[in-house]
């Protein structure tokens, strides 16, 4: 099994990583990757959870998801276990697939190395601007949140008409727990 074979393409992947600590972490990571016919990756981690989860277990789970309302909520805090289908391994509701990395952390970077993984779902599913422009408003929302920068705040209010706009129920539910962790409205 490769990277591809898991939906995992050269570039940066947005999934959710999901680490074990004193509770099951879920947060958004783009997984970042040079050559997809092959097990190697890596991902930039800031001072959070999921770092700190990395360094203790030398793992890194994810789920590849197409839901802005899980994306919306790892953004700005942990799944309930009711949002679970599974734990081990741990598989969010809905997700389209699941798989673990070995992870060393050195310096800003996780290197990964795919260990196991499983596709679960394929839903043929058209692009939509209104998930994309969620996925954008919560990287500047997390980072509004962790900078204190005011000026993203006019990049999320920017992203936030657009998945209104160009999404639908579950988008426009994303937005509003955009708006409620921001501030925004
Ligand atoms: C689409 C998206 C991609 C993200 N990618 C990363 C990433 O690669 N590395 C990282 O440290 N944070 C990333 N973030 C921010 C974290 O998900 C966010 O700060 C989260 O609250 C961290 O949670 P934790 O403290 O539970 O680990 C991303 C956020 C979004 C919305």
């Amino acid at each position: 099994m490769n990277l591809k074979d898991l939906g995992l393409r050269n570039g940066i992947n947005e999934v959710i990583g999901i680490t074990f600590g004193d509770w099951i972490n879920t947060a958004p990571l783009g997984i970042i990757i040079e050559d997809d016919r092959t097990r190697s990756a890596k991902v930039r981690l800031y001072s959070n959870h999921t770092r700190k989860n990395v360094s203790k277990k030398g793992e890194l789970w994810f789920n590849i998801i197409h839901d802005p309302v899980i994306f919306a909520k790892c953004s700005f805090d942990d799944l309930g276990e009711e949002e679970f289908e599974n734990f081990n391994p741990p598989i969010i509701k809905s997700a389209m697939a699941w798989g673990r990395f070995k992870a060393v952390l050195k310096g800003a970077y996780a290197h990964l190395t795919l260990e196991d993984g499983e596709i679960l779902r394929k839903d043929l599913k058209a692009v939509n601007r209104g998930f994309n422009a969620v996925i954008e408003a919560l990287v500047h929302a997390t980072r509004l949140l962790s900078t204190k920068d005011e000026e993203l705040r006019e990049k999320v209010e920017y992203y936030l008409n657009i998945a209104r706009k160009c999404g639908g129920e579950r988008e426009r539910t994303a937005c509003e727990i955009i708006e409620g962790a921001t501030g925004i409205k």
